[in-house]
């Protein structure tokens, strides 16, 4: 069997060019999409994504404004940046970057955001909406989990699909999204007792439980689709995924590598999310 690499870097280029013609058209109208950003505090990882969405809008040619705040800002404070940009026009998304100072509650800010202006897709209205297959804008990494499935030429109707992890950001939206894509969907977690074996029956295997090069090639059915989700910083300064790759690569068909797989996807979706967003607020 032999593994392909699906490369996210040309994938996520790919869809900015789409979105780079249909801003040319909007250009035409005079409208363009706004995007505010809002970091607290200096958490070093925040502010290198933060710069990473800010290049994105610049380069694509959206407004973007970012609101930089120290990291004693009170939860008050906080609220009421959300409600002015709440009411700004020029402003289509909002994303409040995450993780919050201990004195703010994540929950509160989040349900603050407007729903229609909600890019992360983080609102419980947004995620409400996702469960019952209802419009709403989706959250960036599972959308682009399945943009990269569907781009690499794989038919999800019909399959198995593992997904390991059970986060409200990645596990559970990337089920509900391969269940309405008309996957067989397994979850697994933590405390699944027959995990591998389970994952082994998967067509289409995600995993997203944030633990170093944990599935490696016992885990996978030979030809299965594998989607690393996991992010993680080696004690050597490196990244590695949550899948051994090397090990994986043994068994697998199509695999996402990281970096370069499902990374380079997450702002690009952000991006997409304030384009449609921007066209909804516009009619
Ligand atoms: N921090 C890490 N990832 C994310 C994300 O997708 N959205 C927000 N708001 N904060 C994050």
């Amino acid at each position: 069997m032999t593994a392909t690499i699906i490369n996210g870097k040309q994938i996520a280029e790919d869809i900015r060019e789409g979105i780079r013609q249909e801003m040319e058209q909007l250009k035409t109208t005079g409208f363009q999409p706004g995007l505010a950003v809002v970091l607290v505090g200096e958490d070093p990882a925040s502010q290198v994504y933060v710069r990473h969405k800010e290049k994105a809008c610049h380069d694509l040619g959206y407004y973007s404004e970012v609101h930089r705040l120290p990291s004693t800002t009170s939860q008050e404070e906080l609220l009421a940046m959300v409600d002015q940009l709440n009411k700004q026009e020029n402003i289509n998304g909002i994303l409040v970057q995450l993780p919050l100072p201990k004195q703010i509650e994540e929950k509160a800010i989040i349900n603050a955001i407007a729903p229609e202006k909600d890019v992360d897709g983080f609102h419980p209205i947004s995620v409400g909406n996702l469960v019952i297959g209802d419009d709403s804008l989706l959250p960036c990494t599972p959308a682009g989990v399945i943009e990269l499935i569907k781009r690499a030429g794989v038919e999800i109707s019909g399959k198995h699909a593992v997904v390991i992890g059970r986060s409200n950001i990645v596990g559970k939206p990337v089920s509900l999204l391969l269940q309405r894509e008309n996957a067989t969907v397994t979850m697994c977690h933590s405390r699944t007792s027959n995990m591998k074996e389970l994952a082994k029956q998967a067509d289409i295997l995600v995993v997203a439980i944030g633990k170093a090069n944990f599935v490696d090639a016992s885990y996978i059915k030979p030809g299965a689709v594998v989607i690393d989700v996991g992010v993680n910083r080696l004690e050597n300064g490196k990244l590695a995924g949550d899948v051994d790759f090397e090990s994986a690569t043994q068994v697998c068909g199509p695999i996402t590598p990281v970096p370069g797989g499902v990374g380079p996807m997450t702002i690009t979706m952000l991006m997409q999310n304030t384009l449609v967003a921007a066209k909804r607020a516009h009619g």
